[in-house]
């Protein structure tokens, strides 16, 4: 189905008639079939919508250290008659395009990092689009970019708006200008975590995930799954203090993905890593999953995902396998596992979050 920002898109196809685009990150996988006819690039820092769009890839994975050496991080690419669609949590090489259309993310930080990004690979005179929800922060946005030049809104529709910025003063990215590497510490043990803009606990340990950390067993073996693995908070955790264990780190986010790996470098461990949407695709076996799971989409709260993910949990843990999992305390989360697993224990409870231990 075409998002809302999408459908506004779809109002303006004669904008796309001419130039060599680039979108980032579009909301579904619909809105460029209709612009089949012209080449374009696509870059999609998420994978559910970069999967859908090439409708094949299930789940891709990669080593940490391949991605932590490479400065274009994880990359994955493939061509859909004439359209380039990459998952990569970067845009880089060449000025070669004369338009960027970005759907604008949640976070401004990640837009102003997206802006710097757009405008790196924009010719002389180019134009950056930016399409989002009126309530997502579509004025804000136009806001961010007014030191790129004049912003000028285009339509709006479907409680969206498209604003266009010629450009006049191209930026260049610097990675180095973006990336966050701080320690945390929980307890008496101290970890580094490298992160970006748009990766969640992005300069700060979440407060779950810290309670989570602090009820894991000192003794776990076999694989690992860091489900949701944002930066690697809690997969370099494990593999710093239990260095035996093998690790498998899966998000959904290219920057999230990236970060990990750069964490895991960081703090001289390794493993591997999953872009997958959820667990769809994902075949492998393992002996525990360790997971902070997603729970919003947009401005409302959504478990969606988590739902998905408990009842998928079963199939890819292995026998006598476990999964912890933190959460907002009033998340209905308890029964929900109680369906699948043989056994649900909670290990802790604070004024907002719990953690569970279920059994296969
Ligand atoms: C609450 S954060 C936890 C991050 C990290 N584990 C921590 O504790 O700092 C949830 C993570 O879920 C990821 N995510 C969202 N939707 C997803 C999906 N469909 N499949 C896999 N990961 C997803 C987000 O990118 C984010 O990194």
């Amino acid at each position: 189905m075409l998002s809302n920002q999408s459908q506004l898109l779809a109002r303006n196809l004669d904008l796309f008639e001419q130039g060599e685009w680039l979108i980032i990150n579009p909301a579904d996988a619909y809105f460029t079939d209709q612009l089949s006819d012209m080449p374009l690039e696509v870059l999609h820092q998420y994978f559910d919508v970069f999967s859908e769009s090439v409708r094949v890839i299930h789940s891709h994975s990669m080593d940490t250290r391949d991605v932590s050496e490479d400065p274009s991080g994880f990359c994955v690419s493939q061509k859909v008659s004439k359209h380039l669609h990459t998952f990569a949590p970067f845009i880089t090489g060449e000025r070669r395009f004369s338009d960027v259309l970005i759907y604008i993310p949640k976070a401004k930080h990640q837009l102003k990092m997206l802006l710097t990004m757009a405008g790196s690979v924009l010719r002389e005179g180019g134009r950056i689009h930016l399409v989002g929800e009126n309530k997502g922060g579509i004025k804000s946005a136009a806001k961010l970019a007014t030191d790129l030049g004049p912003a000028q809104k285009v339509d709006s529709a479907r409680h969206c708006s498209l604003i266009t910025i010629e450009v006049e003063n191209t930026p260049v990215f610097r990675l180095e200008d973006w990336l966050d590497e701080r320690t945390y510490q929980v307890d008496e043990f101290e970890w580094d975590i490298v992160s970006l803009p748009g990766v969640f606990s992005h300069t700060e340990l979440d407060d779950g995930t810290r309670l989570l950390l602090s009820k894991l067993p000192n003794h776990l073996n076999g694989n690992i799954l860091d489900f949701a693995c944002g930066a690697g908070v809690i997969g370099s955790y494990l593999n710093k203090l239990q260095p035996h264990l093998k690790l498998t780190l899966l998000d959904v986010s290219a920057l999230a993905l990236f970060c990990a790996a750069r964490t895991m470098q960081a703090n001289g461990v390794t493993g591997q890593l999953l872009a997958a949407n959820g667990l769809h695709g994902v075949d492998d076996k393992f002996s525990h999953i360790v997971t902070n799971p997603p729970f919003h989409t947009g401005v409302k709260t959504d478990y969606s995902i988590t739902k998905r993910f408990i009842s998928d949990a079963k199939r890819v843990l292995a026998k006598d396998g476990t999964l912890h999992l933190v959460a907002n305390r009033f998340l209905p989360y308890p029964g929900l596992l109680a369906e699948h697993f043989s056994q649900v224990r909670p290990l802790a409870q604070t004024s907002q979050f719990s953690v569970y231990l279920s059994l296969k």
